[in-house]
């Protein structure tokens, strides 16, 4: 499966739900998370995120591990979201920030 790491956390562009074949993105306040139930490898998604945020389980990297429990987690009770839509108001400020884990809102 491929995961959302920390880097989509208060920005949430939504270029990646455009191309899923499957549906396979979730929806929350100010972050998205992919269903590894629905997830077919297919990597459309990795090249659209303007902020680098999605990976392949394998190649998550270290300090994100954490973050493949918790899209599986988040996975079960969001809502899918399969168009575009506009960023979060503040995603170009927040685009560059690291370590955003505890901005996360569920
Ligand atoms: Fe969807 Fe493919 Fe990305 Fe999986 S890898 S979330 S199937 S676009
Ligand atoms: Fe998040 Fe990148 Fe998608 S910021 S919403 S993973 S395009």
């Amino acid at each position: 499966t491929f995961v959302v790491t920390g880097a989509c956390i208060r920005c949430k562009y939504t270029d990646c739900v455009d191309v899923c074949p499957v549906d396979a993105f979730r929806e929350g306040p100010n972050f998205l998370v992919i269903d590894p139930d629905d997830c077919i490898d297919c990597a459309l998604c990795v090249p659209e995120c303007p902020v680098s945020a999605i990976f392949a389980e394998e190649d998550v990297p270290g300090d994100q591990q954490d973050f493949t429990p918790l899209n599986a987690e988040l996975a079960q009770v969001w809502k899918p979201i399969t168009r575009t839509k506009a960023g979060l108001p503040d995603a170009d400020e927040w685009a560059q920030v690291v370590g955003k884990r505890a901005e996360l809102q569920r």
